[in-house]
């Protein structure tokens, strides 16, 4: 198994991976950033020991299988890679076409794109039959959910090879074609756009408006709470793709949140967002 970025995504992958039994070889563009990731696995995966999900001897055979490196060469004896660099179609693009040509022709290659064309990234290689989307939710490690999703050259085969192995690693999948926003994102985007625009329409405030959705609906979390959680410059990108691909008026982003993302109110990693964080 292959992970190509170890940032937020790429790291939480990793660590299922590595937590599931599953030797993996994580790729970062800098030594420095290879370390931090391990760092923040290790970290991860102490934090289970303390809560009494994993033993501290599991903990260290699951970093025992994580091997990081910078070189794209090392990936070559991987059955299955998953991509989780910037949301960059260009970027993406051109590390599938590194890719196809260093792992083995019947590994399966995999996207953990947002919002960007599986179909359009897959066109980079010589071998989009074997080309899907492994979309993950973040903290990959917490969520259940992946979207195996299937562009119209996916073989069945790179499919279910995709989908067992979100199986083995703990996830539940589900199987969806490649139109933009897959299945969460396409409810969830608009709808919480939605939930921005009621707060100037009925004049309510964003405690209140999450109060609403969560005494009134069982929402788990408020609309508020959740865009704060996702970033506010994340959701503002993904509505404008989806918009862009879609045309939806209610994808747009509501002039409320572009003024926070201008303003550098990102929500919890900026400690200001609807609401206020220590950080
Ligand atoms: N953050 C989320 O909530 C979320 C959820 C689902 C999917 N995604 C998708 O996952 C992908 C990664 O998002 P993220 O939030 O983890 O981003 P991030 O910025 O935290 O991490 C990206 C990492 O990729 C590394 N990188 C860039 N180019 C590289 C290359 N050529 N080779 C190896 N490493 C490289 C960067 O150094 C960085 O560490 C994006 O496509 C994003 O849309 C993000």
């Amino acid at each position: 198994m292959g992970v190509v970025g170890l940032g937020t995504m790429g790291a939480g992958i990793a660590q299922i991976c590595v937590q599931a039994g599953v030797e993996t070889v994580g790729r970062e563009v800098s030594e420095e950033l290879a370390e931090r990731a391990r760092e923040r696995i290790a970290h991860y995966l102490g934090r289970g020991v303390d809560k009494g999900r994993l033993t501290s001897e599991e903990r260290d055979a699951a970093l025992d299988r994580l091997t990081t490196t910078t070189e794209l060469a090392d990936l070559a004896g991987c059955g299955l890679v998953v991509e989780a660099v910037v949301e960059e179609l260009d970027a993406k693009r051109e590390l599938f076409r590194q890719l196809d040509g260093v792992v083995a022709p019947e590994a399966v290659l995999a996207t953990n794109t947002s919002a960007l064309s599986v179909t359009e990234i897959a066109s980079a290689t010589e071998r989009p039959e074997r080309v899907v989307g492994l979309h993950f939710f973040n903290p990959a490690p917490v969520l259940p959910l992946v979207e195996v999703v299937r562009t119209r050259a996916a073989s069945d085969d790179a499919v279910e090879t995709a989908y067992a192995f979100a199986e083995r690693i703990g996830k539940r999948p589900i199987r969806c074609a490649d139109t933009p926003g897959f299945v969460v994102n396409r409810i969830l985007i608009p709808l919480l756009n939605d939930c921005v625009r009621v707060l100037d329409e009925a004049g309510v405030t964003p405690e209140d408006l999450d109060t609403a959705m969560t005494a009134g609906l069982n929402w788990p979390i408020g609309p508020c709470a959740l865009i704060d959680l996702i970033g506010i410059d994340v959701h503002v990108h993904a509505s404008e793709a989806l918009h862009s691909a879609l045309g939806e008026a209610r994808m747009e982003p509501p002039p409320r949140l572009v003024e926070m993302r201008d303003a550098g109110h990102l929500g919890r990693k900026s400690g200001h967002g609807f609401f206020a964080y220590d950080t």
